[in-house]
């Protein structure tokens, strides 16, 4: 299977001039999962609620159905940051749209800073099959809880989505780390450039990448590089929990005295 991420930075506001960006950066040879940041059509740095609410859709609506055309044109799953509107509530979601056109929606657990003034929670973590490989979805500040990945591998999950906006710098590192820790592959999918706006200033950190389990890096771009970037990967290898002869990652663990 080939994995590959489109780092590059969104236009506030400006869906369409979004998705003419990635309109424009298909190559010829496309990955079988394109992993794209969060709130990929959007932007990041509302200023408010209202603010937001005005450019949520709830799904499958305008924008998503531009996204299923593309994955069905192009024969790549896209898996996307997504303002998603539900009723009155509005998440910060991730969407997996494969060519056939079935498509999952995960919402963000785990909210930051001052997206808890704009955002619900999203309430569940789940993994999917694709292509035959088990696939599980996060969203950015995820990262810094490691029982989010933990319970995705628990799940059984081989490759994870995770689809960044990324201000600390961290985390490219601590994804290292918890692919050490679960054995599993990690697509982070991190923007580029700043937003500057209502008295908020993120400069979003790039370096997107993917790990392999053990820690190992495939493939990590700079910080202010523009592109779709993949690499091949195996995802069974993500089924070998054995860390040598005698230790098992899920196996060896002491829950009798964890208190998580
Ligand atoms: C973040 O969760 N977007 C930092």
């Amino acid at each position: 299977m080939r994995i590959g991420f489109y780092q590059f930075s969104p236009a506030f506001g400006d869906i369409e001039k979004n998705l003419e960006m990635l309109r424009g950066s298909f190559a010829k040879e496309l990955p079988h999962i394109l992993v794209l940041p969060e709130l990929a059509f959007t932007g990041y740095n509302f200023v408010n609620r209202e603010e937001a609410i005005k450019y949520a859709e709830e799904i499958p609506g305008p924008l998503f159905e531009e996204i299923r055309s593309l994955s069905k044109e192009k024969g790549v799953a896209i898996s996307t940051g997504f303002l998603e509107r539900v009723g009155d509530n509005i998440y910060n979601s991730a969407v997996f749209v494969s060519p056939e056109g079935d498509y999952y929606v995960y919402r963000k657990v785990h909210l930051f800073y001052k997206e808890k003034e704009i955002f619900s929670p999203g309430d569940r973590l789940f993994v999917f099959e694709y292509r035959d490989a088990k696939i599980g979805m996060l969203i950015c500040f995820d990262w810094i809880f490691p029982e989010a990945m933990r319970t995705l591998t628990l799940m059984g999950a081989e490759v994870i989505l995770h689809h960044a906006n990324l201000v600390l710098p961290f985390c490219q590192d601590a994804m290292i780390t918890r692919s050490i820790e679960n054995r599993v592959f990690i697509v982070t999918a991190n923007r580029t450039g700043v937003e500057d706006r209502g008295g908020e200033r993120y400069v979003f950190t790039g370096r997107s990448q993917v790990v392999a389990p053990g820690g190992k890096l495939l493939l990590r771009v700079g910080d202010e590089v523009t592109g779709v970037f993949s690499v091949d990967i195996d995802p069974d290898i993500a089924g070998d929990k054995n860390i040598n002869r005698f230790n098992h990652l899920i196996m060896d663990r002491r829950q009798d005295i964890y208190r998580c």
